[in-house]
């Protein structure tokens, strides 16, 4: 696949995410090429490519083997953090020395499996690596596909996990990937960021690729309470995590302190320090602040970072397009985060950042004033504007409707309107929400940060 193909197929594929419709799905390069019609493969399932086929079979196969039925548990969340432990496993730096760069998403981690998982940062990887390995080699894919594939599947079997685009092709791994690649929670900032840039993602990917941790938990820092979570929702990719990362610690939440381990907000849940380091750091902390009213943005992100990592170390040229044979989501997130009980926004570490547009979304609004978010249907029909709001919004570009371009409402609501166009409409709005559970953080935040 040429760099454009799989640059407008990936770009279909966010659209696509955005508004949340498989039926919109790719008018890309790649069907302009498929001139005869799609593959036929098991199940009466088609493919836009045959050699997708398999992936239909491997999927039925992990459905049903490893992520118990389709299930956001242990096993999806092990495997999404296998995609980053192996894709990761990739330095230029360590080539222009002269060594061996690791391969990235090549599979390596399950192909020297006996070198890989000895080192410290792949620790509690055993148990999914041995799984995948076995239904690799019944559906002989290669391992670094296998490993991509299945972290793809894994999120879409979780509440708001995105489609995330799934190229097929990778060669097998030649060698193990080489020692302390992976970043560690105890590492500094500045370490990590060195270490993901190296590789070839930004420090902005890491801040989407962490919305992973908003379906984590731990096992192997504090071993005396495994399965702790990173947030109050283990089972759904939502914005939760990105704030209750931003919480006060003030507790252990198992047998006292351990390295890459910081004061949790309260028992029941772990925080590391990594996660709690780049929540406030400054060249990271405004664009994870950023996502805790706007899970659209933050699931489309995370899919485009996903894409991303999975591509490191690969050529794109040689592989092929299967995302057609990802399944549709069953289940959606909440728009916006929701406090833990018993804490309010005092207890935040806030870091002062930069009006931005990707901050002013949420629905609903608390004591007067905060944004509104269009909940009409994506593609014509009409919708309204939330209970108790009112407001003005433009609609995004690309779109045409009745909503009027740059209109207001000030009247007391709700507002009401039709439109045919692609993606939501956010705006800002005047309305006496009471909503304490789905309040508008972010502009509360806002205004303590600038009272005036
Ligand atoms: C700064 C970078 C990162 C650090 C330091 C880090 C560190 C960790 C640590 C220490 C754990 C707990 C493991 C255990 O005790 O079992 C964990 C869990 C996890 N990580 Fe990360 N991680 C990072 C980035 C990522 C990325 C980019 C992804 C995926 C794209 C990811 C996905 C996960 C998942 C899904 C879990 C939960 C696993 C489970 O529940 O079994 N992590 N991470």
């Amino acid at each position: 696949m040429k760099p454009t193909t799989l640059f407008l197929s990936l770009f279909s594929i966010y659209v696509s995410s955005v508004v949340g419709t498989s039926h919109l799905r790719p008018r890309s390069g790649f069907e302009h090429r498929r001139a005869t019609a799609p593959a036929q493969c098991s199940g009466g399932r088609t493919a836009n490519n045959a050699q997708c086929c398999v992936w239909y079979d491997v999927l039925d196969d992990i459905q049903a083997n490893l992520f118990e039925g389709g299930q956001c548990g242990e096993d999806a969340h092990e495997a999404l953090r296998l995609s980053f432990h192996d894709a990761i496993g990739y330095s230029p730096a360590l080539k222009a020395s002269g060594q061996f760069s690791g391969g990235g998403a090549d599979g390596s981690l399950i192909m020297f499996a006996n070198t890989e998982l000895g080192y410290d940062s792949n620790d509690g990887l055993d148990d999914i690596v041995s799984a995948e390995k076995k239904i690799a080699d019944r559906h002989h894919v290669s391992y670094g596909d296998f490993i991509q594939f299945a972290a793809v599947v894994s999120v879409r079997n979780c509440a708001g996990g995105p489609l995330i685009p799934f190229l097929a092709g990778r060669p097998d791994a030649t060698n193990a990937a080489p020692d302390g690649l992976v970043p560690e929670a105890f590492d500094s900032v500045t370490k990590i960021l060195a270490r993901v840039t190296d590789a070839g993602l930004t420090s902005d990917d890491l801040v989407d690729l962490l919305a992973s941790h908003s379906i984590g938990q731990q096992d192997t820092v504090d071993t005396s309470i495994p399965g702790t979570p990173f947030d109050t929702t283990p089972s759904v990719l939502d914005t939760n995590f990105y704030l209750e990362t931003l919480l006060h610690g003030t507790v252990w939440p198992g047998n006292g302190a351990h390295q890459g381990e910081v004061q949790s907000p309260f028992k029941g849940e772990f925080r590391l320090q990594s996660d709690w380091a780049l929540a406030r750091d400054s060249r990271t902390a405004c664009r994870w602040q950023g996502y805790i009213n706007d899970q659209p943005t933050m699931a489309t992100r995370f899919s485009a970072a996903m894409a991303k990592m999975a591509l490191l170390g690969q050529n794109p040229n040689a592989l092929t397009d299967c995302s057609d044979v990802i399944p549709a989501p069953t289940l959606s997130a909440p728009k916006v985060a929701t406090m833990p009980q018993g804490k309010t926004v005092a207890d935040l570490d806030w870091t002062k950042c930069p009006a931005s547009p990707s901050t002013s979304t949420s629905n609903g609004g608390s004591g007067g004033s905060g944004p509104g978010s269009w909940s009409g249907p994506s593609a014509g029909g009409s919708g309204k504007w939330p209970a108790g709001g009112s407001g003005s919004g433009t609609w995004p570009a690309g779109g045409s409707g009745t909503w009027p371009a740059s209109g207001s409402n000030s009247g007391p609501g709700p507002w009401s309107g039709s439109g045919a166009g692609p993606g939501s409409n956010w705006g800002t709005g005047t309305g006496p929400g009471t909503t304490p559970n789905n309040m508008n953080l972010a502009d509360i935040i806002a205004k303590l940060l600038h009272p005036n």
